[in-house]
């Protein structure tokens, strides 16, 4: 069984984001969604929230569970016997961060990372626009999975 984490912090779940999991399902026979904590990040959408919209958005497909987690994600992996990390990559300025991440998770227990390149029709969306249009009273629904 190949299982992946699918790790961030979904603040909200874009379609960006249910892209690159409807890719990844051929990839892998399972994805777990864990909804982690990025300390560069305020986040405005309750975890709890954020995990019923994305329970939600997954109630028909079996092999797609999403949970909270606390703590590394590599830790995370491991509680799972997860052999991957999944991660999209939208843009360059994505490319170092996504880098590092996958060196350090690879130097603490050996995991590998697997990229997805992010759509070009969706490689403006971020959870950070999402957050500003909301923020700003504009509707997101279209840019929510
Ligand atoms: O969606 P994001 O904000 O880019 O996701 C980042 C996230 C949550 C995957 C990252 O910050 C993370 O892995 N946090 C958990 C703590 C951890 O493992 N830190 C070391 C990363 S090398």
């Amino acid at each position: 069984m190949k299982t992946a984490i699918f790790p961030g912090s979904f603040d909200p779940f874009t379609i960006g984001h249910a892209d690159i999991v409807q890719r990844a399902l051929s990839l892998f026979d399972n994805i777990i969604i864990g909804i982690g904590t990025n300390s560069l990040k305020q986040s405005i959408f309750p975890a709890e929230k954020r995990l019923a919209h994305i329970r939600k958005t997954y109630e028909n497909e079996p092999r797609v569970t999403v949970e909270i987690y606390t703590g590394l994600t590599v830790d995370f992996a491991r509680e799972h016997n997860a052999q991957f990390i999944l991660r999209g990559v939208r843009c360059v300025a994505d490319f170092e961060y996504e880098r590092n991440m996958a060196e350090a998770n690879k130097h603490l227990t050996g995991l590998e990372t697997v990229i997805l390149y992010t759509r070009p029709e969706y490689a403006h969306i971020s959870s950070t626009l999402v957050r500003d249009l909301y923020q700003h009273g504009y509707d997101i629904k279209e840019y929510l999975a």
